[in-house]
């Protein structure tokens, strides 16, 4: 840990150890066995995922990043001075920089995540950084909701969440709703939330996105059996389940499937579950949005549409809202 990592005061909001098992035993007990995306992110599934947004095929991190830095100075001017920024679910530091260089006196910088040791690294970082802006780490699971006792001096400020990456994405559209309604309750009125949100396009360029050449996906994916092997005493065949995309057109969604490639029986802590051969575990949804679907869904949620921007082709969109 670095001299900034350890001065920082931290806020743990954090539950006990996460359900894995019950979660894992629950999801592959439904005919159409699940799990949740959330069990991608341990230490190398975190790994695997950056190595994602480098890849060629995988355009929603480096458009984005193009996003934010086009309009920058609009983003900041409609967010105004003197606000604390709040980033749920923060991971890699790169988009919320390019915010805090934009932003005028942010008052505070608070990221929050459920992953503390993560957290607390990046936020080191940037506090030596930016030794001008409180950095205040909230170890919490940002996807129920949490309170936010904000620094000595600001608990005036204005709020402004920023929730980039199309993670909103990766809820049903229902829980995306109520995420925001949630984010709308932080903020207060006349907050701000800045989300960014993937696009629908050609179904071809969305399939290769989650599905690319290097098969660094198929690993990200499959990464979720070498854990329950190392974590739940299960003994899945990893050669015996493929990666699979599929656009769902109905939905608006890219789903992730591992397939199970034969008829198969699990055993996971004791427990053993039955695979007939083609029968899949969902393990991700990836919805995506025209610019109209989000800021209707958005209102829905108590945030008034004040802006959204995208690239020239038309791949993303960032979008500032503000709680009414
Ligand atoms: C984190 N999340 C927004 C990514 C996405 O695009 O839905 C996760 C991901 N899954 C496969 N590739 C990337």
């Amino acid at each position: 840990m670095n001299a900034g990592a350890a001065a920082l005061q931290t806020l743990d909001l954090a539950p006990g150890r996460g359900p894995f098992l019950s979660d894992v035993l629950d999801g592959l007990s439904h005919p159409q066995k699940r799990l949740a995306a959330k069990y991608f992110y341990d230490t190398r599934g975190s790994e695997i995922f950056e190595e994602i947004t480098e890849l060629e095929e995988y355009y929603p991190t480096r458009t984005e990043i193009g996003i934010l830095e086009a309009r920058a100075t609009s983003i900041a001017a409609l967010a105004g001075p003197g606000v604390v920024l709040i980033e749920p679910g923060a991971g890699a530091t790169r988009k919320v920089r390019i915010l805090l260089d934009a932003l005028e006196a942010p008052a505070a910088f608070m990221p929050a995540d459920i992953s503390g040791e993560h957290l607390v690294a990046a936020a080191g970082q940037l506090a030596l950084d930016y030794p001008h802006i409180p950095i205040i780490p909230v170890i919490a699971d940002y996807t129920r909701g949490f309170d936010l006792p904000l620094p000595a001096g600001a608990e005036t400020a204005k709020r402004v969440v920023f929730f980039p990456g199309s993670t909103i994405g990766n809820f049903d559209r229902s829980e995306a709703a109520v995420f925001l309604r949630r984010m709308a309750d932080l903020v207060g009125s006349g907050g701000g939330v800045i989300v960014g949100a993937d696009l629908k396009k050609d179904p071809a360029v969305l399939v290769a996105a989650y599905d690319d050449a290097k098969g660094v996906t198929a690993a990200f994916n499959k990464n979720l059996l070498v854990r329950m092997n190392a974590e739940l005493a299960a003994d899945f065949d990893l050669d015996a389940f493929r990666h699979r995309a599929i656009w769902n057109e109905a939905k608006g969604r890219i789903e992730m499937h591992l397939e199970s490639l034969r008829a198969q029986d699990v055993t996971i802590d004791g427990r053993r579950f039955a695979f007939d051969v083609g029968e899949t575990i969902h393990t991700e949804n990836s919805h995506k949005f025209t610019i109209a679907e989000f800021q209707a869904m958005a209102k829905t949620s108590g945030l008034s549409p004040r802006a959204a921007w995208t690239d020239p082709r038309e791949r993303f969109s960032v979008h500032y809202l503000e709680a009414i």
